[in-house]
């Protein structure tokens, strides 16, 4: 380390004389390039020219200082310096090293995106390791309390929360798009009794483009608007509708009269009576677990519906496809393991062994970690306030307990603090869903159709991003060079 300086040096594999080593046995041959954060380097070997700086004193040097970063390529020497603009550089700057000119150039690994901006953003605001998730600009906690679910989608799609009259002209719209096609239910009837409405779900989203091929005009900002109505609309018969198949019951159409979420319930629980009221505890409490799952910003579901979009398919499609995502049991689908994970657990006198298995490495404690918060989710805090009403409701539910139980001693636990896993969003939904009367497969579903809003406005930004394109990853191959065809009878 030089003195007053940031000086770090990475080792690198190189990629192409890996896969030398791979074909002839050679050992890959290993470089160094060393990335230097502070210091400018000599200005002759400067590829792109520094941009005028302020003069600040250093350790009692005179240097200047400026929003670029200098790497060093200790292959060659050389060094480059790459712009700085909103703490990133531009990966595509880092092309322009190589050591012959008719290499490709360098590129950053990043598998799952660990380090790697995919987009900028103006629609969410998540800061891990404090704790803290903005929808543009306004606190979860605020919108939890004042606002709803209708009111906050309109938010994250607009920018702007909404007036009254655009309020009313907003929750008009999507409350006349909640019908579906009466050919979408004979989809729904062809499904198994047991088929999990995920599935279901995902099927039935992707059919609605069939129905709507006009919403193959994504550019067309009425036709987005349209489609957006219609899929904000439609998420919650899909989903109720998927339930009375899977009970055998006839389906509930949409009640206009009631809000989102007591439409919801009435889809999914009415039964003979000839006006289904909604209890204003359940209603009050799904509104609020709406909002707070309406938007996360780059998630894997997120992030598979601006790369499927970036294809430029229409938004039924894409939707369809960020439906599926959030299906995995490492996403939305964590709600329904976390279930199914305390009821295995059975009792408060097996919690410490389950951890012990947790921390053997034989399973996880389903509902704890995440890759951006580093800190209690703020959804979680939340949530577990709207669980006290909904049992007080309906009764405490009986696995609570485990749940508080496995927190306690995860809180307290080393192997938990030292990795920063703490309860995340789904880690106490699910009782309450389960609470309200929900079977656990139901429970991915419910977190489908608020984040349908954030979704779609995750999907607009893409499109109407200059310096978006379609999504196409690199890849750093490592298999075989040119090889002759082996014939049938030679291979062993
Ligand atoms: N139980 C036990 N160990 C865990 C858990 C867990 N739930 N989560 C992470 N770890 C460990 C992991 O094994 C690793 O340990 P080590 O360093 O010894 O290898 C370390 O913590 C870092 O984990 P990671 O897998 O590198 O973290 P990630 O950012 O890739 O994964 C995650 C994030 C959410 C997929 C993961 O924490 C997980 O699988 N959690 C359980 C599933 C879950 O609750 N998902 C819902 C996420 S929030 C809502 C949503 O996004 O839909």
């Amino acid at each position: 380390m030089l003195a007053g300086l940031n000086f770090q040096t990475f080792d690198w594999v190189a990629p192409l004389p890996n896969i030398a080593g791979i074909l002839t046995d050679i050992p890959p041959v290993k470089s160094k390039v060393s990335v230097d954060f502070s210091v400018p380097p000599r200005a002759e070997a400067f590829m792109n020219p520094a941009k005028p700086g302020t003069q600040v004193a250093d350790e009692g040097t005179t240097r200047m200082s400026r929003d670029t970063l200098s790497i060093t390529d200790n292959r060659t020497g050389k060094t480059y310096e790459v712009p700085i603009k909103n703490d990133t550089i531009h990966a595509t700057d880092l092309r322009q090293i190589k050591v012959k000119p008719d290499e490709f150039g360098m590129m950053s690994y990043d598998p799952a995106f660990n380090n790697t901006a995919l987009c900028q953003s103006k629609i969410t605001f998540i800061d891990g390791d404090k704790g803290i998730l903005r929808y543009r600009g306004y606190s979860i906690e605020e919108l939890a309390e004042k606002s709803t679910y209708l009111e906050t989608a309109y938010l994250i799609l607009h920018g702007e929360l909404p007036t009254r009259s655009q309020l009313e002209d907003w929750t008009y719209h999507i409350t006349h798009h909640t019908f579906i096609h009466e050919s979408v239910k004979k989809f729904l009837d062809g499904f198994h009794y047991d088929a999990h409405p995920m599935g279901m779900m995902i099927s039935a989203i992707a059919a609605l483009s069939t129905f709507y091929p006009e919403a193959k005009d994504i550019f067309n900002k009425e036709s987005r608007q349209k489609q957006t109505y219609r899929l904000i609309g439609k998420m919650p018969t899909l989903a109720a509708f998927s339930y009375r198949h899977s009970l055998g019951m006839p389906f509930a159409y949409p009640d206009n009269d009631l809000t989102y979420a007591g439409n919801f319930l009435n889809m999914l629980f009415k039964t003979s009576e000839l006006k289904y009221r909604p209890n204003p505890t359940l209603e009050h409490a799904l509104d609020v677990l709406f909002i707070l799952h309406a938007d996360h910003e780059q998630n894997c579901s997120a992030n598979a519906m601006r790369c499927v979009g970036s294809s430029h398919v229409d938004p039924f499609s894409a939707t369809a496809a960020a439906t599926a995502a959030l299906y995995g049991p490492l996403h939305g689908g964590a709600n329904e393991e976390v279930l199914r994970m305390l009821l295995e657990i059975g009792s408060l006198a097996n919690v410490p062994a389950f951890i012990k298995r947790v921390k053997a490495g034989e399973t996880k404690l389903m509902g704890f970690g995440h890759r951006v918060y580093k800190n209690y989710d703020p959804r979680a805090r939340i949530i577990k306030r709207v669980a006290d009403g909904v049992f007080e409701v309906m009764g405490r539910n009986p696995l609570l307990n485990i749940a508080l139980e496995c927190e306690r001693i995860a809180l307290e636990d080393d192997y938990f603090v030292s990795r920063k896993l703490y309860p995340n969003v789904d880690f106490y939904t699910g009782l309450i869903y389960q609470s309200m009367g929900f079977p656990v497969t139901m429970f991915p579903v419910l977190f489908a159709i608020p984040r349908t809003s954030g979704w779609i406005a995750q999907w607009e930004e893409m499109l109407l991003d200059p310096e978006q394109k379609i999504a196409r990853p690199r890849q750093v191959y490592l298999g075989y060079d040119l090889r002759p065809y082996k014939p049938l009878e030679q291979r062993s």
